[in-house]
């Protein structure tokens, strides 16, 4: 059994995952009103990883006899006014995302909770691939500018094509 202060941090994270996914899920709708499919569909697949990543702790709540407790979210707030803007903005929400789960190993800590901190650190791995892989696509886009983002929605097409085998092996 975790502490319930454990226990209500955990429960905060669950509603910041689950807000990822549903500000993922508003920037694909946007990228699909510009014609950006693929970067689009690139949105879809981030907004399914952050449920997983909600899920994963509300199903170790469960395991250590904690209740889960889902709160509402809020609407998605960024700039939708370019593709150039949204994955500016989704660079600095994962590094948000980062200082939080940093935020909850420190908790861990606090409590002297093993197993929690140990479940922690696949988080703490996720987050700085997580870091990464917006950031290149960020400067990507931003060397590419308006006049190459087709070359980039083919980019994006293979490391989905990617993705999708990797799930499916
Ligand atoms: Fe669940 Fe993208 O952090």
């Amino acid at each position: 059994m975790i502490s319930q202060k454990m226990a209500d941090a955990i429960n905060e994270q669950i509603k910041n995952e689950f807000y990822s996914g549903w500000l993922y899920l508003a920037m694909s709708f946007k990228a699909e009103e510009m014609s950006l499919k693929y970067f689009a569909e690139w949105f879809r697949l981030q907004e399914s990883e952050e449920k997983m990543h909600a899920n994963k702790m509300c199903n170790y709540l469960l395991d250590q006899g904690a209740e889960v407790k889902l709160s509402a979210l809020d609407k998605p707030k960024f700039d939708g006014s370019s593709i150039d803007a949204m994955v500016t903005e989704t660079v600095k929400h994962e590094k948000f995302i980062t200082d939080c789960i940093s935020n909850l190993v420190n908790v861990a800590k606090e409590e002297n909770d093993n197993a929690t901190f140990n479940f922690l650190q696949w988080y703490v791995e996720e987050q700085v691939e997580e870091v990464a892989s917006v950031t290149e696509l960020d400067d990507l886009v931003k060397l590419a500018g308006p006049g190459q983002l087709l070359l980039l929605e083919e980019r994006l097409k293979e490391v989905i094509s990617l993705r999708n085998s990797e799930t499916t092996a």
